[in-house]
């Protein structure tokens, strides 16, 4: 848990994460804060722990912390925020000390996670992150671009 409150902490991605917080103050649909990256992280991990996946908690948790920061920055519109925020990761898990496998590993789920994978860390990193928006009280329903399909409409795994 150590590396995890590391990257918490970093000042980088506190500022990171109030700008992401500071634009969706007003808006109506899913957020990208703080509480959002919990969420994944929380649901992630209890899918891991679940299905006996072969994942580290410090790693996972720093996918999930990580994997909207690409959100409003610089490259987003260049790259897409999955993969300015895998960029922008890497010096994050540098600081707090995750390994060269690690931050490649993690990086790569980061990168991967707009789009459902096939196996590994993304893969986990994407359900997490369905999973965590309860459309089945969101206000803005209707409105969202979500595929009525994908919509989750009840708590289920
Ligand atoms: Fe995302
Ligand atoms: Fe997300």
């Amino acid at each position: 848990m150590d590396r995890i409150n590391k990257i918490l902490n970093d000042e980088e991605y506190k500022s990171i994460i109030n700008n992401i917080e500071y634009k969706e103050k007003d808006r109506i649909f899913c957020l990208h804060g703080l509480a959002h990256a919990l969420d994944v992280a929380r649901i992630g991990y209890i899918i891991i722990l679940e299905e006996n996946l072969p994942y580290e908690r410090d790693v996972f948790y720093a996918a999930a912390l990580l994997h909207d920061i690409g959100r409003y920055s610089e490259n987003e519109e260049k790259y897409g925020h999955h993969f300015s925020g895998a960029e922008l990761a890497e010096k994050i898990l540098v600081r707090a000390e995750y390994t060269e496998d690690e931050i490649k590993e993690i990086c790569e789920a980061i990168s991967l996670h707009k789009n459902r994978t096939d196996g590994g860390l993304s893969e986990v990193l994407f359900r997490a992150d369905k999973l965590s928006r309860n459309c089945f009280k969101c206000a803005s329903r209707e409105l969202c671009y979500w595929n009525e399909n994908v919509k989750n409409k009840e708590l289920y795994r």
